[in-house]
């Protein structure tokens, strides 16, 4: 299928407790304030169907689910919430933001938790109908960091050397990927929003410019 990219389609990406909902909330402010239309959304989730899917995976008394039966509802949740959601904003005019989207299941699924690499990109460009971000911001952070500075729970219950898989995925899929801008995590909040919007700000003229 060929990838259909929809320039304002844009992602942020990182693992558990990288910042993304702050820097989301921040950048959705900053947009706005630009007079810009944005719409802000997230996955697992976004839709009425995927919340209740995302209820499924959250759940502790599911925990027996298997990888592929849990990378199948990740995939689901973000079939409908293309459809639902990110087609129909961007065809309205809006710049949709995005926490998370297929390089999360990239990343967790197959690097993290060992599915392989092509059969998750397979199954989420068939849930995606090849529907690809313009541009993917990945807030890059080490697990250890993300231990040190706010306490050993969350991290602690998936395991640091989980994450720091799933980390190096989401680097590795960043070095072959010129839509997928990297910053250091390990700055303060301002200063990695302030790295965003940058960025954020660059491609939007980028993509006008391009239309003109
Ligand atoms: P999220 O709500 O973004 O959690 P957090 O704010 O802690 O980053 O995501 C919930 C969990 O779902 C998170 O641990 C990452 C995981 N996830 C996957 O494993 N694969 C996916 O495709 C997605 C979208 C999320």
């Amino acid at each position: 299928m060929i990838p259909h990219v929809l320039k304002r389609f844009i992602v942020l990406e990182g693992i558990d407790g990288a910042g993304k909902s702050t820097q989301m909330n921040l950048l959705f402010r900053a947009l706005s304030q630009m007079g810009l239309k944005v719409f802000a959304t997230r996955e697992p989730g976004g839709t009425p169907i995927g919340e209740r899917i995302r209820k499924i995976l959250l759940d502790k008394a599911c925990s027996d689910m298997c990888l592929r039966t849990e990378a199948l509802l990740y995939a689901a949740s973000r079939a409908q919430l293309v459809e639902q959601v990110v087609k129909p904003k961007v065809n309205d005019g809006y710049i949709v933001l995005c926490e998370r989207y297929i390089l999360s299941s990239i990343a967790y699924q197959a690097y993290g938790a060992g599915l392989e690499v092509e059969a998750v990109r397979q199954m989420n460009t068939f849930a995606s109908k090849g529907v690809v971000p313009g541009l993917t911001i990945l807030i890059d952070l080490d697990p250890r960091f993300e231990l040190r500075a706010r306490g050993a729970d969350r991290i602690e219950c998936r395991g640091i050397d989980y994450l720091d898989r799933v980390r190096q995925g989401y680097l590795k899929l960043a070095s072959g990927d010129p839509s997928i801008r990297v910053v250091d995590g390990r700055m303060t909040i301002d200063k990695v929003h302030h790295e965003i919007l940058g960025l954020v700000s660059a491609f939007l003229n980028a993509a006008e410019e391009g239309r003109r």
